[in-house]
């Protein structure tokens, strides 16, 4: 099943993409993710991308896409995947399809997880994201057991650094502008589905769950 996961910084995708992946047991590909890990090993793509990030921009496509088109080319990826954070611009999402296309695949399902722009803000300033394995809490709906521990592993919590009031407002304008028109693109298609965001985590998972198993 291949699937992609829509929705504005904040919403809950990559929350739900840990659930989802398990489930089905398919990789988790985030751009976000992929791009922070460049940053913290220094190379030159994450030397680049770092530049957009600290100022809450999306990085540009021809970098991203290239991302994502190495990474869908992988064996682990024939069977099914999640991308979570991509496609994020109409070029993006086209230069998708011409690939999918290109390997006699196409998208199943688009999750959009909506969630009202009010609570955006408070989500993501109260974000904790494990340093060891990536596991992401709040300091107050999702609290580890205790303070700045990682429940899984061990592990240090941090808070991202374009987690501030600051950036928050460019990367919802940058979502308003650049990605919020990809969703008439894949109603249009069909193959949109909204999720409400604003649920205790479990239902949202619940949702998405029954949705792709065409129970919904
Ligand atoms: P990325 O890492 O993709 O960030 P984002 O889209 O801004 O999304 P977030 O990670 O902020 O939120 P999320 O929806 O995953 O929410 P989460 O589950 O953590 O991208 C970062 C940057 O990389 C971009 O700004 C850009 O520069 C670059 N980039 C990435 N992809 C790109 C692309 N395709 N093109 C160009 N540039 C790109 O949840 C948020 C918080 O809420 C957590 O604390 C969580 O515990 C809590 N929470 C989750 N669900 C619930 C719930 N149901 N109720 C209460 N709290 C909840
Ligand atoms: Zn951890």
């Amino acid at each position: 099943m291949n699937i992609l996961f829509m929705g504005p910084p904040g919403a809950g995708k990559g929350t739900q993409a840990a659930e989802i992946v398990n489930e089905f047991r398919i990789p988790h590909i985030s751009t976000g993710d992929a791009f922070r890990l460049a940053v913290s090993q220094g190379t030159p793509m994450g030397q680049k991308a770092k530049v957009f990030m600290d100022k809450g921009e999306l990085v540009p496509d021809e970098i991203t896409i290239g991302i994502v088109r190495e990474r869908l080319s992988h064996d682990d990826c024939k069977s099914g995947f999640l991308l979570d954070g991509f496609p994020r611009t109409i070029a993006q999402a086209e230069a998708l399809d011409a690939l999918l296309e290109q390997s006699g695949r196409r998208i199943d399902h688009v999750i959009n997880l909506a969630v009202d722009l009010d609570l955006l803000l408070e989500r993501i300033v109260g974000r904790r994201v494990c340093k060891s394995c990536g596991a992401t809490y709040h300091v107050q709906f999702n609290p580890p057991a205790k303070a700045d521990v990682c429940d899984k592993c061990g592990g240090e919590l941090y808070q991202r650094p374009d987690d501030t009031e600051e950036k928050v407002g460019t990367r919802l304008n940058e979502y308003a502008t650049k990605t919020a028109p990809l969703l008439e693109y894949y109603r249009n298609k069909d193959l949109l589905r909204d999720v409400n965001g604003d649920q205790p985590i479990s239902a949202v998972t619940a949702e998405i769950c029954s949705l792709l198993r065409g129970q919904a």
